[in-house]
């Protein structure tokens, strides 16, 4: 394998890094403090690191519109959800601190603009439901009314969830060059990783020259498996059955939105700026409930011109174990009927679990159903 320089990487989405992290300003002590929700707090993280570039903050006014009516920044730029900062109101100054739930200051934003926004038409266009069952739309319905926008400037970077696993997007960048890797494959995921997760991937790998094993860590519903549960099955996973020198796994920062399509694109870009030039998109990507058609995660991609996206995504029907074909296998390529077919659904393993069963082995590896089932047990 050739050696490969970062230039020859993916360039990051509008074309250069961002880098928010900045030295702490002075006589901010003063100053009236934001305390952000968890899903704000993975955002601000994000921007600093350049995970979430073009952006150098929390989304204005035109970019906001353009954002929930057309999937574009004001520039034109392709951008499926919003990065707002919720606000109760109009603050003090033109410069407001943002801490951690701890009220520990981490960031200062120099304020632009502040406008209300409307809640239902951000839930119809970005979650295409005003539902207030969907997990997304809920914590959008309870944010406050105001969004406050303007560049920030990061003095604190946030304790990592999982500090072994955390890898910026410079860092993911040079990692793959030092590897000669041009071409990689992105995974977004927010469960263990179970066959048919293996299948994709490993199927996708076959194509291109290394995997990036990219679990979200930010929050999740409370009935996801928790992320440290998760973590321990990736380990177990990645050392029998992957190859060392073919695979990154790294920590994703960000809060699951649930909002399917959009989010698939949103996944997309974020993962172009680690340097992936190829994004996975399987069988209802970032859904939750019956929102979201099967595919509708994939049909969104053409929205977009692929060069306006660059990252390529690649597109996988249901995967699932075929007893008579004796591998996993999807629609595309088995000839078999569901009854020869292996596929649980997230509500049929977790009662499984706790019942204190083992899921099949055609389901999930038994190094991963193990660790699952003393999860439950503990709880
Ligand atoms: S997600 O919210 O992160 O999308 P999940 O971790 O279940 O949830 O899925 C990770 C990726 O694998 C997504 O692209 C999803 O579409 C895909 N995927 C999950 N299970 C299957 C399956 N059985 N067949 C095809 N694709 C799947």
């Amino acid at each position: 394998m050739s050696l490969a320089t970062e230039s020859q990487l993916i360039a990051p989405h509008g074309g250069e890094l961002v880098d928010r992290s900045g030295e702490r300003p002075e006589a901010i002590d003063e100053l009236e403090c934001v305390r952000l929700t968890p899903r704000e707090l993975a955002d601000l993280d994000m921007i600093a690191s350049g995970a979430l570039s073009p952006l150098t903050g929390f989304l204005g006014q035109a970019d906001y519109d353009r954002v929930v009516a057309e999937m574009r920044l004001g520039t034109g730029l392709p951008w499926a959800l919003p990065v707002c900062l919720a606000v109760t109101g109009p603050p003090s100054g033109d410069r407001i601190v943002l801490s951690d739930e701890a009220d520990t200051p981490l960031a200062v934003l120099d304020v632009e603009e502040v406008y209300a926004y409307d809640k239902k038409r951000e839930a119809e266009r970005c979650f295409r439901t005003t539902d207030d069952a969907h997990p997304g739309v809920a914590r959008l319905y309870a944010q406050d009314d105001f969004y406050a926008a303007g560049t920030v400037t990061v003095f604190a970077r946030q304790e990592p969830a999982f500090a072994e696993l955390h890898k910026d997007p410079r860092e993911t960048r040079s990692l793959f060059a030092e590897r000669g890797w041009k071409r990689v494959v992105g995974f977004q995921t927010r469960n263990p990783i179970h066959r048919a997760h293996e299948y994709l991937t490993k199927c996708a790998l076959e194509t291109v020259d290394g995997l990036l094993i990219h679990p979200l860590v930010g929050q999740t519903k409370s009935d996801d498996v928790p992320a440290a549960v998760r973590v321990q099955a990736y380990r177990a996973l990645l050392e029998s059955y992957y190859p060392e020198d073919r695979v990154v796994v790294s920590a994703f920062p960000a809060a699951m939105r649930y909002a399917g399509p959009r989010e698939a694109i949103w996944h997309a870009i974020c993962r172009k700026n680690y340097g992936c030039s190829h994004f996975i998109v399987g069988r209802d990507h970032a859904g939750v409930g019956d929102y979201y058609g099967s595919y509708d995660a994939q049909e969104i991609f053409d929205e977009f011109e692929p060069h306006e996206l660059d990252i390529e995504p690649m597109f996988f029907e249901h995967a699932f174990w075929c007893r008579v074909c004796g591998q996993m296998a999807t629609p595309k390529t088995c000839p078999h009927g569901g009854d020869d077919h292996v596929f649980l659904s997230g509500t049929k393993v977790r009662e499984l679990l706790s019942r204190g069963e083992l899921p099949p082995a055609e389901f999930t590896r038994s190094e991963v159903a193990e660790i699952l089932t003393e999860a439950y047990r503990r709880d």
